[in-house]
């Protein structure tokens, strides 16, 4: 029975993404190329990480474009990337924190896909990041400070998603789940 309810909703989710691409968005360690990938292996999509792809264009890793060309180029680059990914999309995408920041990222963001918030508080993230070093924006003598700013500034933005999931220490397959539903209720309405 949950099989084919599970079937059901894959199938349900599926077709609405044959025509809008998934996009995930939520700040540094929120969990978007983790659960990006879950779902597209589960709906068998097409997955891309919009930082790997600016890093691949480029050749060089985003922490070198930081440094070499500030901020304001990755940014830039990160526009144009999103935007030819949905333009040659359905897919689904994980996007940089920074990314639903941009006006012009929002707007082809509406216009190609279904935005899905992933929110975390503070201390999952930092808890999450402080794993890994390849973040410019974190290279700082206070992350914790930094991360909170970026919460403070970035949530009333990342708030105007179609859709919030709360990003939390559970199997990814629970919030996997809670995002196919929610797509699949959104589209009922
Ligand atoms: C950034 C987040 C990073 C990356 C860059 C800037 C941000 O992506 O795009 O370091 O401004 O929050 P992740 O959110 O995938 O770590």
């Amino acid at each position: 029975m949950q099989q084919i309810q599970t079937k059901k909703l894959d199938q349900t989710v599926k077709k609405i993404l044959s025509e809008k691409s998934l996009v995930l968005v939520g700040l540094m360690g929120a969990g978007k190329s983790a659960i990006g990938r879950r779902i597209a292996s589960r709906l068998q999509m097409n997955f891309l990480d919009a930082d790997t792809e600016i890093e691949t264009a480029a050749g060089q890793s985003i922490s070198d474009i930081f440094a070499e060309h500030g901020e304001a180029h990755f940014r830039d680059r990160e526009e144009k990337i999103i935007e030819r990914l949905l333009v040659d999309g359905p897919l689904i995408l994980a996007t940089g924190g920074g990314a639903f920041m941009s006006a012009v990222t929002r707007g082809n963001i509406k216009t190609h896909g279904i935005s899905v918030w992933l929110r975390a508080d503070l201390d999952v993230l930092m808890e999450r990041v402080g794993r890994r070093d390849h973040r410019p924006l974190l290279q700082t003598t206070n992350p914790t400070a930094v991360m909170q700013k970026l919460i403070d500034e970035r949530y009333p933005i990342y708030s105007q998603s179609d859709i919030t999931v709360e990003s939390r220490d559970v199997a990814h397959e629970v919030i996997v789940q809670e995002i196919l539903k929610s797509i699949a209720r959104q589209s009922q309405l």
